[in-house]
């Protein structure tokens, strides 16, 4: 049974493949759950299917050139970029995933793609010869689109319109449908909730030019943020060192040091439902700065050495100043023993959950989209045993992660909607 989007304004992007035909059987569907549905298509996805067929399945205008203006007074690509609940682009081509990443916006298509707003959903459905798809180009471009938020709907495997055997063919349309309903239904059970989330890295420094820090990018915490705020939470984000693009829809404010860190978050404390703390602290900083750059000694000096003093616990801090019906939650990246450190760090640190990641694992730990984690909870009853109850997931995205943490927090925390 289709979903029910009714009112849900979606503006399909059609591209020059093959597959653009598929693209009238996925308007067809959206047509059904009631979603209001606008079409646009380069010039190349003419050549394969005709403007009036989406013109008869949408009861809408097609717009095929940055020209076409149906209402007089208004921007057309503008005002379909901005109107819309979610944009899909169905089948993207190579060139239009390169164009999308470059900005480029030389037709309707992609000068509407670059007037989607960030908090907008934007979701791409590949397809393509498979030498294309594995072309380091489109690549690259995939890598950068996917750090810009948008999702991607793998293509599948098969016998292609090229007569090769290979990845490349549109994802199913039912698989496109489900993915578009899982963006524009999102439960809003964080409405209300104040999410205090710590991510990134801090940077502890030495001289004006060095520092110490670690590898972790932020990908974790900020996939956390954006998961929170999409299902109505209000977001505070204190950052250290990240590679990973911002979330739309969450405040963001940047700690480059454990110190400052800490004293943001305390000062932050009081207004917040739940701590997540998916920062990668520094456990130790140099206990001097120089004031000038260290500079290299002469020839007979071949060490130097350097005193490091330990950093406050960001966390630690928070958990022991919690107040009634706040809920702390850490994270333990382990390289050995992961199960009784973290159950060590949930008890000493005085915490309402661990996520736990042994960083060492394929597909886990820093820098990587995927993770594979397991959840510790303190007992109930203190003198049970064990004393935590465990739930390992297994591997996947940091964004499905991000919701299953989610979903465990939701589940413990008393708030009533
Ligand atoms: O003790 P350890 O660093 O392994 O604990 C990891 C957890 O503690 C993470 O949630 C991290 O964000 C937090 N932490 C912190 N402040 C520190 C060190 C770690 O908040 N100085």
């Amino acid at each position: 049974m289709d979903a029910d989007l009714t009112g849900k304004k979606i503006l399909l992007c059609v591209s020059g493949s093959i597959s653009a035909y598929k693209a009238a059987d996925l308007a067809s569907h959206l047509g059904k759950t009631g979603a209001v549905l606008h079409v646009v298509m380069t010039h190349a996805a003419t050549g394969f299917i005709a403007p009036a067929t989406f013109r008869a399945l949408t009861r809408n205008p097609v717009l095929t050139d940055v020209f076409d203006e149906p209402i007089s007074d208004r921007i057309a690509h503008i005002d379909l970029a901005q109107s819309a609940d979610l944009v899909i682009v169905a089948p993207a081509s190579a060139d239009l995933l390169a164009k999308m990443a470059h900005g480029i916006a030389d037709d309707i298509v992609t000068t509407c793609l670059l007037a989607v707003p960030q908090k907008t959903p934007l979701l791409v459905a590949p397809a393509m010869n498979t030498v294309m798809w594995e072309h380091p180009a489109t690549t690259a471009n995939l890598v950068t689109l996917k750090a810009r938020g948008v999702e991607v709907i793998e293509p599948g495997s098969g016998l292609l319109a090229c007569q090769d055997v290979g990845i490349g063919k549109l994802a199913d349309v039912g698989e496109i449908v489900e993915a578009i309903t899982k963006c524009l239904c999102v439960p809003q059970d964080f409405e209300g909730i104040g999410i205090l989330i710590t991510a990134g890295a801090t940077r502890e420094p030495l001289d004006p030019v060095r520092f110490l820090s670690n590898r972790s990018s932020g990908k974790m915490g900020f996939a956390l943020a954006e998961s929170a705020a999409r299902r109505g939470a209000k977001v505070l984000v204190i950052a250290g060192f990240t590679t990973a693009v911002p979330p739309p829809g969450v405040t963001l404010v940047r700690a480059e040091t454990a110190e400052k860190m800490k004293s943001l978050c305390l000062s932050w404390r009081r207004k917040f439902d739940v701590f997540i703390g998916a920062a990668a602290v520094s456990d130790y900083a140099p206990a001097e700065i120089s004031e000038q750059k260290i500079k290299k000694r002469g020839d007979t000096e071949n060490e130097i050495t350097l005193r490091l003093v330990k950093t406050p616990d960001v966390l630690a801090a928070i958990a022991a100043q919690k107040q009634e019906g706040q809920f702390v939650v850490g994270f333990a990246a382990e390289t050995e023993n992961l199960l009784s450190n973290a159950q060590d760090k949930l008890r000493s640190k005085g915490l309402d959950m661990i996520v736990a990641n042994d960083v060492t694992a394929e597909g886990a730990g820093f820098d990587t989209d995927t993770n594979i984690v397991t959840f510790l909870f303190p007992q109930d009853e203190p003198q049970s045993e064990p004393q935590f109850k465990s739930q390992p997931l297994p591997k996947m995205s940091k964004k499905e992660v991000a919701d299953e943490i989610l979903n465990a927090i939701r589940s413990r925390i008393h708030h009533d909607l």
